[in-house]
């Protein structure tokens, strides 16, 4: 029988951690700016959750909710503001952007010393994108290494899907192509695709790490098909309270980063 991995459990760990510190700092408070570009029903959520949860850790997030219509010069301007805006500790660019913008371009004019998420090519070593920061945490804590043990990692979007073979491969992994899905032991997947891989498509015992979220219908759905998994696979990440709140919580401990970096320059 499959067992879980209680993401939100991991993530609230994760945020007291980031909480403490910030109220041992007694002073001022890390700052996020969030761009928010459109109306994307999704973005909206992600967005907002990203609010609430950081005034409980003690976050201060500034919302930059900008038109649909927006133009690229327009929102090269915000970015650059901000860059320059020594209150503000991270850049967040909610994605995806508008089907007019090129994100890469828009990406690489975050100052990469504030690029929260880690998208920008030249970000520092100490920021890890918190997607990765999530599914590498998700296997310490079923302790699954990689040793002889074979990983396929299933991506549509190069921006998250880049780095996702790196961690399997840091932790000691073979790949396999998607097309030998049936040999993996675990499987990494962020296709946005609700309930796509079932029992058929995967070896007995495997490890399935679920990034994709897709609503329908009011409903949110993982890539992968609980319910025709759950005898087969040895542990599943839930969607939604998996990847999900994880991703959250390392974002604040990225924001942590930054503004512990930035206060020590101050002093
Ligand atoms: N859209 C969905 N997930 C993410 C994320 O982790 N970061 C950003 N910036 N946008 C997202």
């Amino acid at each position: 029988m499959v067992k879980l991995i209680d993401g939100r459990a991991i993530a609230e760990r994760i945020k007291d951690e980031v909480a403490l510190t910030i109220h041992e700092f007694n002073g001022p408070r890390p700052n996020l700016a969030i761009i928010l570009v459109g109306e994307r029903e999704d973005s909206k959520i992600y967005v907002s959750l990203k609010q609430r949860e950081g005034k409980k850790v003690g976050i201060d997030t500034h919302l930059y909710a900008l038109a649909a219509e927006t133009s690229e010069k327009e929102l090269l301007e915000v970015i650059e503001f901000l860059n320059k805006d020594e209150a503000i500790d991270g850049i967040l660019v909610q994605l995806p952007l508008p089907a007019h913008f090129n994100t890469d371009k828009i990406i690489s004019a975050l100052d990469p010393d504030k690029d929260v998420d880690g998208f920008h090519p030249q970000h520092p070593k100490y920021i890890i994108s918190p997607v990765l920061a999530s599914v590498d945490a998700c296997l310490d804590e079923i302790k699954m290494s990689g040793k002889n043990q074979v990983a396929c990692v299933l991506y549509n979007s190069d921006i998250f899907g880049r780095g996702l073979e790196d961690v399997a491969l840091a932790k000691g992994f073979t790949i396999c192509k998607k097309e030998n899905l049936s040999e993996a032991d675990l499987i990494i997947t962020a296709l946005g695709e609700p309930n796509k891989i079932k029992k058929e498509m995967v070896k007995e015992g495997v490890v399935v790490v679920d990034i994709g979220i897709s609503k329908v219908e009011e409903k949110v759905y993982g890539d992968a098909d609980f319910e025709d998994l759950k005898n087969k696979a040895s542990y599943i990440t839930p969607v939604p309270g998996g990847i999900g709140p994880m991703t959250i919580a390392f974002l604040f401990k990225n924001v942590l980063e930054i503004f512990r970096r930035n206060s020590d320059m101050r002093e």
